[in-house]
């Protein structure tokens, strides 16, 4: 898959500023009201009670704040964060070993805990419910299991769809949170809190611009950031105007809505393949050459946001307003 410049999914120019573009306590951790609410009263119930606080699933399109909340989480508990991910684990060996030396009360964050292996996901049922693991020691006949204790511990998993998950893990996180895609405003302050993190001045216009073409996810809206403050700062600018802005967002190739040639490639082979569909998610999979997955978990989340493309029994539709977007007309409505 091509490097997009509006994908959420984390990349590797991103990885460097991600650690120091971190909020590290709720109350810097912008948006996401629900959620927020909900974990600072479990968290201070738990300490209340000096208790680890409950396994909390968080899922959501990549980009939207889900390894950084995991972070806070531990941060707002005063425990360790350990973090790890479903891919990462292959054998139930290697999760026992992280189990067995959690301290009480820590954070493990599994990333993508949809994809553990299922013998793995086993050994954490117990150690979820009731903080123990069994392990055989020795093989053939003299083969025999030993149950161990486990600090009481948090678990927090991280997944793009809760769907993905298997019923009996979903079933053991205490909290579920869906994280969802940011309104303007919100990008706003996270695109001034980035640029006064980068020292580095942007106009209220032109922050808000980056804002409303970021598709409503903040790891987009800082990386445009981060190229727009390049031109700007080459062309010699104090401070990142909004002529700077567009003109950068230009050449960047995303469009008013944020969208880009993916995008623009994923909504015009319906658009002039079936006629606006309704199409299957495997033909559009098979048309385009990607995965049904990926398109599912990252491209389509936004265009269903704004209403470009609608679910519907018989398959994927394109809607009148993405007709619209590219100055054509749906005539079948
Ligand atoms: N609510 C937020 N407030 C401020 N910055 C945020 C927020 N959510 C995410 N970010 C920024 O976006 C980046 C991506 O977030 P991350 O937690 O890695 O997303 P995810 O794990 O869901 O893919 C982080 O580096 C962080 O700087
Ligand atoms: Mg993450």
């Amino acid at each position: 898959m091509d490097e997009r410049m509006v994908a959420g999914e984390l990349q590797n120019e991103d990885s460097a500023d991600e650690l120091s573009l971190r909020p590290t306590n709720l109350s810097q951790y912008i948006g996401q009201q629900k959620v927020k609410d909900n974990l600072s009263i479990f968290i201070q119930a738990a300490k209340m009670r000096d208790e680890a606080l409950d396994h909390v699933l968080l899922y959501g399109p990549p980009g939207l704040g889900k390894t950084t909340l995991a972070a806070i989480v531990a941060n707002e508990m005063g425990v360790q964060f350990r973090s790890t991910s479903g891919p990462a684990i292959e054998r139930s060996g290697d999760l026992a070993a992280i189990l067995s030396s959690l301290e009480p009360g820590d954070v493990l964050f599994i990333d993508e805990v949809h994809r553990l292996p299922r013998a793995v996901e086993e050994v954490l049922y117990p150690a979820m419910e009731d903080f123990f693991i069994d392990i055989v020691i020795g093989s053939g006949p003299s083969a025999r299991s030993v149950q161990i204790d486990l600090p009481p511990f948090t678990l927090v998993g991280a997944t793009t769809r809760a769907g993905l998950l298997s019923a009996p893990l979903r079933d053991r996180f205490g909290v579920l949170s869906r994280l969802e895609f940011y309104n303007p405003n919100e990008l706003c302050d996270i695109v001034e809190r980035t640029s006064d993190i980068f020292e580095t001045s942007i106009t209220h216009e032109a922050a808000l611009e980056v804002a409303g073409r970021s598709r409503g996810t903040p790891r987009i809206a800082n990386r445009l950031l981060k190229r727009i403050r390049d031109i700007s700062q080459v062309k010699g600018e104090t401070e990142i105007s909004l002529e700077t802005t567009n003109e950068a967002l230009k050449m960047l190739q995303v469009d008013d809505a944020g969208l880009d040639y993916t995008d623009h490639k994923l909504l015009h082979a319906i658009i002039d393949g079936f006629q606006g569909g309704p199409v299957g998610l495997d033909t559009i999979a098979a048309t385009i050459g990607e995965e049904s997955q990926t398109i599912e978990d990252v491209y389509e989340p936004y265009l269903l946001q704004i209403g470009f493309i609608q679910r519907t029994p018989r398959g994927r539709v394109v809607t009148s307003s993405a007709y619209e977007h590219f100055g054509l007309r749906k005539d079948n409505e």
